[in-house]
């Protein structure tokens, strides 16, 4: 069998022209979505993501603001930010790029961003309606473009096995209790499960988020399952790629994620997709 490939780009490429329909509806009501991306210190990785995501607002009508602060800026001075920004009503998303320098404690500033505007997911409050269920939260960007990336293709996941390789707070958790919610039995596997490999080949639906080159290989996936690829890795020859060994896992699943043009582009199209809805809640 060789599998179907989910292309992340295509998907994304029809959702932001949806988008860009619903900013023209909203700015034409007075309620154009912004955006506000803080960047702090110049991580070369950090720098793309960011440049990305601003060229995405741009292309969907969004109106983006880009904050770049020196490494050297103060815990303190970077609270006093998000608190403007909190209070800046032509602003509904706030983002703050992580890794942040060493001194300054990220959970902190994670949990100063208003919820309202959360729009990267990763606050309590939205942490905490995504496993309760409760409305009025963000969910997290990446594993909510897994999930749409599924729904692509018309995957059904009620009664399936879904195991998530990964437990981060951005990625491994969030997507376990997304796939909860549809009804997925979830394993949720990490760095001390003994048998990485008993787990994921009882996976209908493999999602591998942990930063590894190659990882999973062809005799880790029950054939015929659904691989979902998160990691941006660089190989040695400095070429982006994923967890999954993409070329020998092809010939066992029936559908699996590229890298790059798989989750990458849905991570972004979901951030655009979290900040319209911010708008419209506002
Ligand atoms: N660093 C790596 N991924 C992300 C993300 O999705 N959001 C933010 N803010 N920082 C990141």
């Amino acid at each position: 069998m060789t599998a179907q490939i989910i292309d992340g780009l295509a998907l994304s490429r029809k959702l932001r022209s949806a988008f860009a329909q619903q900013v023209q509806t909203l700015t034409a009501a007075g309620k154009r979505p912004g955006l506000a991306v803080i960047l702090v210190g110049e991580n070369p990785a950090s720098q793309v993501y960011v440049r990305n995501k601003i060229k995405a607002c741009e292309e969907t009508g969004i109106h983006s603001v880009l904050e770049q602060h020196p490494a050297s800026i103060t815990q303190a001075e970077l609270l006093a930010r998000i608190a403007a920004l909190n209070n800046d009503p032509a602003i509904h998303g706030i983002l703050v790029q992580l890794p942040l320098p060493e001194h300054i404690d990220a959970d902190a500033v994670i949990e100063a961003i208003s919820p309202a505007k959360d729009v990267d997911g990763f606050h309590i409050s939205s942490a905490g309606a995504l496993m309760t269920g409760l409305a009025g939260g963000f969910w997290p960007c990446t594993p909510h473009g897994c999930l749409k990336m599924l729904d692509d293709i018309g995957y059904e996941l009620r009664g399936k096995h879904a195991v998530v390789v990964g437990r981060s707070n951005i990625v491994g958790k969030p997507m376990a209790m997304m796939l909860l919610a549809r009804s997925a039995t979830v394993t949720i596997c990490h760095s001390a499960t003994p048998d990485l490999a008993a787990m994921t080949r009882q996976a209908d639906v493999l999602v591998a988020a942990v930063g590894r080159e190659k990882l999973i290989t062809a005799d880790m996936v029950k054939p015929g399952a659904v691989v979902i690829d998160v990691g941006m890795n660089r190989n040695a020859e400095g070429k982006l790629c994923g967890d999954v060994d993409f070329e020998a896992v092809k010939e066992v699943a029936s559908w699996i994620t590229p890298v790059p043009g798989g989750v990458g582009p849905m991570t972004i199209t979901m951030l655009l997709a979290n900040t319209i809805e911010s708008a419209q809640r506002a």
